[in-house]
């Protein structure tokens, strides 16, 4: 029996509610984990997963989570994450990594400075743990001046990016003053990088900067959002050495460790993707970017909210219409997209009138979804 909601309810819960409606639909552009085809180089991969196991039976899980590490953050251009004696966790998922973090965060302190807009189940496990949230907007995170004192107040600041929805990435200076003024104000900074595959704004060493700073620092890394792998993913809850937390004894309540085997095809899948996968599943986004974007341009009130984003979501403005009108009609096409209201954990109206694409998809299932929403957009202007 699936306890998951039913499909005639417009007012769901959280995001995850909405998206398990789409789970069993082909025409799922719901959730943002990664559904599109297997590459070639990829499904090799896959053929691969007897040896990849019987390899992961010999050797110790030490050797074969570091191997897993060094690839893929190596992809990625995290060359310090090692350094300095900072911690790596592996966990199922980066929810995981995330619960882990709350829990610990919530021994040291009863409040924590959060991004606004981000993904509603960042501000849900922080609630839940019993934190108190202070919206960071995106403005002044990016390119004004964060409150000082509205800092001081707050046990830590936690920062998605790339962003999901709107794909916005922290530069190497923004982090960089922001790491600083954690460092003087000695408030734990924290990033959720789980979108950082997609972005190449994102690949600059963040780690380093944050070891340069000495600021207190937790980073939660995720590749569940890069490749089609059915769900077989690593969260990493990376920390400084001095981060004041108690990660190691929470991931101990929750978790022994993750399935070598899920290391090893990790491993493999950051291989595949630094000999030219990577680059071709950047192709592979733009490309169903530009199919939307293409098909959308001139319909009266529509517009791409984040022009410059490369995350593997867009989110497109829909004027006066209903966010959740356009969902409902759309849901009776059997095509599940997600109203955007829940990103928007402070102000959820402000997301009232846009909707998010998923665009880790097979590129039919996009054309598919293009042609729905593109008839229900014209009738419904
Ligand atoms: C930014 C961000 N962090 C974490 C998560 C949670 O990922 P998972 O469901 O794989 O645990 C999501 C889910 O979409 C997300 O968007």
């Amino acid at each position: 029996m699936t306890t998951h909601a039913t499909s005639s309810d417009r007012s769901l819960g959280n995001l995850t509610q909405f998206e398990y409606l789409a789970l069993n639909n082909p025409l799922n552009l719901a959730d943002g984990h990664a559904r599109q085809e297997l590459t070639p180089g990829q499904a090799g991969i896959i053929d691969e997963l007897p040896a990849l196991w019987a390899d992961s039976v010999k050797r110790p899980v030490e050797e074969v989570e570091a191997a897993a590490h060094r690839a893929y953050f190596e992809l990625l251009g995290q060359r310090d994450y090692r350094a300095a004696d900072s911690q790596v966790l592996s966990c199922y998922s980066s929810s995981v990594a995330m619960e882990i973090f709350a829990r610990s965060l919530a021994t040291v302190t009863d409040s924590i400075m959060l991004v606004h807009p981000t993904f509603d189940n960042i501000p849900d496990i922080l609630r839940g743990v019993g934190l108190r949230l202070v919206p960071l907007e995106e403005e002044p995170l990016h390119a004004g001046t964060i409150d000082r004192e509205q800092l001081r107040s707050v046990g830590c600041v936690f920062v998605t990016t790339p962003n999901n929805p709107t794909g916005r990435v922290l530069s190497q200076q923004r982090l960089a003053e922001l790491a600083a003024l954690c460092a003087e104000l000695d408030v734990l900074l924290t990033l959720d990088t789980s979108f950082r595959g997609f972005d190449p704004a994102a690949h600059y060493d963040h780690y380093a900067v944050l070891n340069a700073s000495g600021c207190r620092w937790v980073v939660i890394e995720d590749t569940g959002k890069l490749w089609p792998t059915l769900e077989l993913k690593i969260g990493w809850l990376v920390s400084s050495a001095h981060a004041g937390l108690p990660l190691a004894r929470i991931y101990s309540d929750i978790l022994l460790g993750v399935s070598p085997l899920v290391l090893s095809m990790v491993r493999r899948f950051s291989e595949d993707a630094a000999g030219g996968g990577l680059a071709d599943l950047h192709r592979f986004i733009a490309g169903n970017r530009a199919q939307l974007r293409g098909a959308l341009a001139g319909l009266p009130e529509v517009r791409i909210i984040d022009p410059d984003s490369k995350a593997s979501v867009e989110r497109i403005d829909l004027g006066k219409r209903s966010a959740l009108d356009v969902w409902a009609a759309l849901r009776d096409q059997n095509v599940f997209a997600l109203p955007c209201q829940k990103f928007h954990w402070a102000r959820p109206d402000e997301g009232d009138h846009s909707l998010r694409i998923a665009l880790a998809r097979p590129t039919a299932t996009v054309a598919a979804l293009t042609k729905a929403l593109r008839s229900v957009l014209l009738d419904s202007r």
